[in-house]
């Protein structure tokens, strides 16, 4: 086990860390000569049958139904096609009414979930195509789909997910492109995409190698029992999955909202006794995230902050600043995730906690 871990302490860690690598093998070999789009292999459907395409239906359960929902964003943008996205013990028992136009896609790390697994029999049993993307090669999702896109993250053994989480909101986009060229997205557009994808092992390292400073604020932070966890947008799923993996490992009472929910609820946990964590990146909603912010800290909430924004993310807008590059918004999602997989893991390692196996969970859940 030790010679596997190399110089790093836990699997987690290790995994981490792995995300340049595992997302340049993600995305190999999966673009146009001319780098205009994404192309995938084992997707079995004709130009015509994705044309008829009119909604898509995603079932996954815990961080992968998160990277369906980041899914949603993607592809609503990019593609311009509706996106539903369901946990999968729900979607096999509620007998969800489906058009005939709809595609079904399942995500799952490992291939083996049950409930994904069932989800899946159950659309098939309806007569509906079903793709999937897995981690697991020979899985028997991977079996009983008509096609899928294979992630190649590599073996994943800490339970709480991490390189595979970030290697499926890359193959989200990359499909949202893929799908977007069948549409209404351009040559030009497309190849911003394409550069952008290709720019993000390294964009990642970058943020990898803050690493330091992120402990840093994670000791800091360790002692604390409850956490919010607030986004927007794109951000919105990366703020429950922030949330997730620090309850996972940590066992801190963690909750993840869109920013703009805040003033309907959680507003009423916000204490000196509740820090927050804000994804602030550039954009549109940047403002309305900063009045989130000065509402959490005239509350005497602590503001950890996430941004893209540089200068115009004044130094003393929160507590903690962890900067991260601004780069094209179809992989911010990614880039939003790294620090908060490093929190989780440090403050988790402060407290004493088996990050690797966390109390009660399991890598792959195949029991209902
Ligand atoms: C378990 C794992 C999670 C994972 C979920 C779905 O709960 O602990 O990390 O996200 O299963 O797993 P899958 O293999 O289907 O992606």
């Amino acid at each position: 086990e030790q010679a596997e871990l190399g110089h790093f302490t836990h699997y987690m860690e290790k995994e981490i860390f792995e995300q340049p690598t595992a997302l340049e093998n993600s995305m190999r070999g999966r673009f146009s000569d001319d780098d205009s789009t994404a192309k995938f292999g084992g997707l079995n459907l004709d130009p015509v049958q994705w044309r008829q395409i009119d909604r898509i239906l995603f079932c996954a359960c815990g961080t992968t139904w998160h990277a369906c929902l980041t899914a949603e964003y993607l592809i609503e943008k990019y593609a311009r096609i509706p996106v539903e996205v369901e946990y999968a013990s729900e979607f096999r028992y509620r007998n969800a009414p489906l058009d005939k136009n709809t595609l079904v896609f399942v995500i799952s790390q490992s291939g083996e979930t049950l409930d994904t697994l069932e989800a899946l029999r159950e659309a098939k049993r309806k007569g509906y195509i079903v793709l999937g993307i897995t981690n697991g090669v020979g899985s028997s999702i991977a079996r009983e789909t008509d096609g899928g896109i294979y992630q190649h993250a590599g073996p994943e053994i800490g339970v709480a997910s991490t390189k595979a989480f970030t290697s499926q909101i890359l193959l989200s986009g990359m499909l949202a492109l893929h799908l977007g060229r069948m549409r209404d997205l351009s040559f030009g557009d497309g190849r911003e995409m394409v550069a952008a994808f290709r720019s993000l092992p390294g964009l990642v390292s970058t943020v990898l190698d803050q690493a330091d400073k992120i402990k840093e604020i994670a000791e800091k932070y360790a002692d604390f029992s409850d956490f919010l966890f607030l986004g927007r947008q794109s951000m919105f799923p990366i703020a429950l999955e922030g949330a997730l993996k620090l309850k996972e490992i940590s066992y801190i009472h963690a909750e993840g909202y869109p920013a703009g929910e805040m003033k309907h609820g959680p507003i009423a946990l916000i204490s000196e006794e509740c820090p927050s964590v804000i994804l602030s990146p550039h954009g549109d909603t940047l403002k309305k995230v900063i009045s989130n912010i000065q509402e959490t800290r005239a509350r005497k909430g602590s503001v950890i902050a996430i941004t893209s924004a540089g200068k115009d993310f004044p130094q003393d807008t929160a507590d903690e600043i962890i900067h991260i590059p601004q780069a094209h918004d179809c992989i911010m999602p990614i880039l939003a995730t790294i620090p908060l997989q490093l929190l989780a893991y440090y403050i988790a390692v402060k407290r004493g906690c088996d990050v690797d196996k966390p109390r009660n969970l399991a890598k792959s859940v195949t029991v209902e």
